[in-house]
């Protein structure tokens, strides 16, 4: 696994998605109300839609494109839909956010 630094707390706000590239990869990096930070890939299972740019409710993001409402927390697509995201460990060390690949 290779640990990789993708940016700072201070730089992401609350309940606004972030997307942020990773090699040939975009990540979906959001910050809930509880400070906790989560990262997804940044892709819709339906039709790819950009999640970094859906609204944020609880810890459940909707995505932009049709809505569908998908766990920032575990990645899962909310019934009647279904599906998952894929999610990455996120871990926080003297502001800055690693992630896990
Ligand atoms: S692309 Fe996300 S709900 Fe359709």
């Amino acid at each position: 696994m290779t640990r990789m630094e993708i940016g700072t707390v201070q730089r992401l706000s609350e309940r606004l998605g972030k997307c942020v590239k990773v090699g040939q990869m975009e990540l979906a990096l959001f910050r809930l109300s509880d400070g906790r930070i989560y990262a997804l890939e940044n892709r819709c299972p339906h039709k790819g839609g950009d999640l970094s740019q859906g609204i944020v409710s609880g810890e459940f993001v909707f995505c932009p494109l049709h809505d569908w409402k998908i766990s920032i927390k575990d990645g899962k697509v909310q019934a009647p839909d279904h599906g998952c995201v894929k999610t990455y460990k996120v871990e926080i060390e003297n502001g800055k956010i690693y992630i896990q690949l």
